[in-house]
């Protein structure tokens, strides 16, 4: 390596970020994936994938992204969806801000921007859901602009070539590397939409976080991780604060109607439809809830335990099914529930019970 200034990370980065967009550019251009994308990257189509590949796998994605382009081609569209044809899209994606956000945005956009996305990066930003990284994908990929998006492969890419122990929590991180990756971006044009996308690849399928492929990297002669074989040291995480855990009761209430769903009024996933279902307090059992919500004459029918993890919170999960004359909730047919209601994954596990059971049922007919 050739002689630098110093040694600290921003030396090295100084270095390092310099010379990296020709051997990435030259590398994403011969082994870049096939998603679907890349092909056509209208604003529209950039935002959409990179809103869901922010809390998802790619492969997890590729076929909700397909689907979502189907139902839902341009700005307008997503503005004008209904909203429970819009989660039932998103149904299973999780994390259901973002796409309420996504239509939040969408109806600016169309309203005050003409349906085009705007193209000026601190305008793009103002728009909900659309922090930093989504801006600076989209400025970069869709628009050809010179400006960077760092997301958890860029992190990582980043913090081991040049061995940077700050850790990837920090505010002023991202703000440092959005602003040291975008000072040496490519002039504005197709090279600035395959840089940002040689970082998330070569994080993808080269630079993983358990397992780096380092024989097959482009820039393994710049990195200061593989020269020191640290690279299992970066990115340096945060710390990971323990999960609440809260028990919670979930009724498939079986009505001769159907089974009730109602809409979360608060907490986590609040506005989402789940199985009515409540966090169990010290000494509350499933029949005192159900007496509360006017149901004394039931009859049980199966009974559960399963888990469900979010970001902060680990729910113990009892799903009692009953079956009872009525109830005080609207109620929607096995079919209904399967085809046009969204449930979020949390409550899926109940609707397995229910599966398992409708199919022994339909066979013993
Ligand atoms: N991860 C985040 N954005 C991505 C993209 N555009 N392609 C592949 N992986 C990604």
């Amino acid at each position: 390596m050739k002689k630098r200034k110093g040694n600290s990370p921003q030396d090295k980065a100084e270095f390092v970020f310099q010379r990296i967009p020709a051997p990435l550019l030259l590398w994403y251009r011969q082994h870049k994936r096939d998603l679907p994308w890349r092909k056509n990257p209208t604003p529209y189509r950039v935002w959409v994938s990179e809103i869901m590949l922010q809390q998802t796998r790619v492969e997890a994605v590729k076929e909700y992204y397909r689907r979502f382009m189907e139902v839902l081609p341009t700005v307008a569209d997503l503005a004008a969806c209904e909203e429970e044809k819009l989660l039932k899209l998103w149904e299973g994606l999780g994390y259901y801000s973002r796409v309420r956000n996504m239509q939040k945005a969408a109806k600016i956009i169309v309203s005050e921007y003409g349906g085009e996305l705007p193209k000026d990066l601190s305008t793009l930003k103002t728009l909900p859901g659309i922090g930093s990284y989504t801006a600076g994908a989209i400025a970069s990929i869709a628009y050809g602009m010179p400006v960077a998006a760092v997301d958890g492969n860029v992190f990582r890419v980043a913090s081991r070539l040049t061995e940077d122990p700050t850790p990837i929590s920090a505010p002023a991180y991202r703000t440092y590397l959005e602003n040291a990756l975008t000072a040496v971006y490519p002039s504005a044009g197709k090279d600035c939409a395959d840089f940002t996308q040689s970082l998330f690849e070569l994080g993808a399928t080269v630079c993983k976080p358990q397992t780096p492929d380092c024989d097959s990297c482009p820039v393994k002669a710049l990195c200061h991780a593989y020269q020191s074989g640290t690279q299992s040291q970066y990115p340096v995480m945060p710390e990971k604060k323990a999960k609440r855990v809260e028990n919670v009761c979930v009724f498939l209430i079986e009505t001769p109607q159907g089974f009730c769903i109602r809409r979360r009024e608060e907490g986590v996933l609040k506005g989402m439809n789940e199985f009515p279902s409540r966090v169990l307090e010290e000494g509350e059992t499933a029949e005192n809830i159900l007496n509360e919500w006017g149901m004394y004459e039931f009859t049980q029918v199966k009974r559960k335990n399963y888990t469900h993890i979010f970001t902060h919170i680990r729910w113990n999960m009892t799903c009692v099914w009953i079956r009872t004359e009525s109830a005080p909730f609207d109620a929607y047919t096995y079919d209904e529930i399967l085809e046009t209601v969204s449930l979020p994954t949390a409550f899926k596990q109940c609707m397995d019970i229910l599966k398992e059971s409708v199919q022994q049922l339909r066979l013993e007919i």
